[in-house]
């Protein structure tokens, strides 16, 4: 169920609030609870992407938040970044895709912050970007190299946060597995990624 999974997010950032590390949680989890403490959101009509078949292979192990998401992954609207599906090729299209469960455009209404999972196949190469959002991607399931604004790779699995601050540009590389990634904006939310470089 929807509410079920808002719950799991709430829970999910609400343990990683409140940290100096990334004071950008505190509002993600603040707009999270005032969800879950609010009227139980519509059912929003299903939408999938291709993407949504490289989830039957994910294996939640005990992570609530996953297990919430895989449960009722096929029946949210996915989407894509507007710009990359006018610029990637066929091959990242069919393996990538998220949804946007709270937003300025999401499941549930926030101008505060637009709070996702999205889902990447192996091997797959996200190229440069830049957002004027703040961001974090938190890893749930998969591995993936992460490359922020001081230009250096890191390895990142599940457990593993990456922040990027306004405007920076960032770029990812999936491993050998399909990739799951809790993501969340605050600042600008209203303005798309778009590529760069
Ligand atoms: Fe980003």
């Amino acid at each position: 169920m929807l509410a079920e999974l808002l719950h799991a997010l709430a829970h999910f950032y609400e343990a990683r609030a409140g940290t100096d590390e990334i004071p950008m949680l505190d509002t993600v989890a603040e707009v999270l609870i005032g969800i879950t403490e609010g009227e139980s959101p519509t059912a929003p009509e299903p939408g999938p992407l291709p993407v949504v078949r490289l989830l039957e292979g994910v294996d939640p192990g005990s992570d609530g938040l996953l297990a919430a998401f895989l449960s009722v992954a096929p029946d949210l609207p996915w989407t894509q970044t507007r710009a990359y599906v006018d610029s990637l090729p066929a091959e990242f299209l069919d393996n990538y895709g998220y949804v946007r469960l709270v937003g300025s455009a999401g499941v549930v209404h926030s101008e505060r912050a637009s709070i996702g999972i999205g889902v990447w196949g192996a091997g797959l190469q996200y190229p440069p970007h830049v957002h004027p959002a703040e961001e974090t991607y938190h890893v749930l399931a998969g591995d993936v190299e992460f490359r922020g604004a001081d230009g250096v790779y890191r390895a990142l699995g599940p457990g593993d946060v990456a922040h990027n601050g306004p405007s920076e540009p960032h770029e990812l590389r999936f491993g050998d597995r399909t990739c799951v990634v809790a993501w969340a904006w605050t600042g600008e939310i209203g303005v798309d990624a778009r590529l760069v470089g």
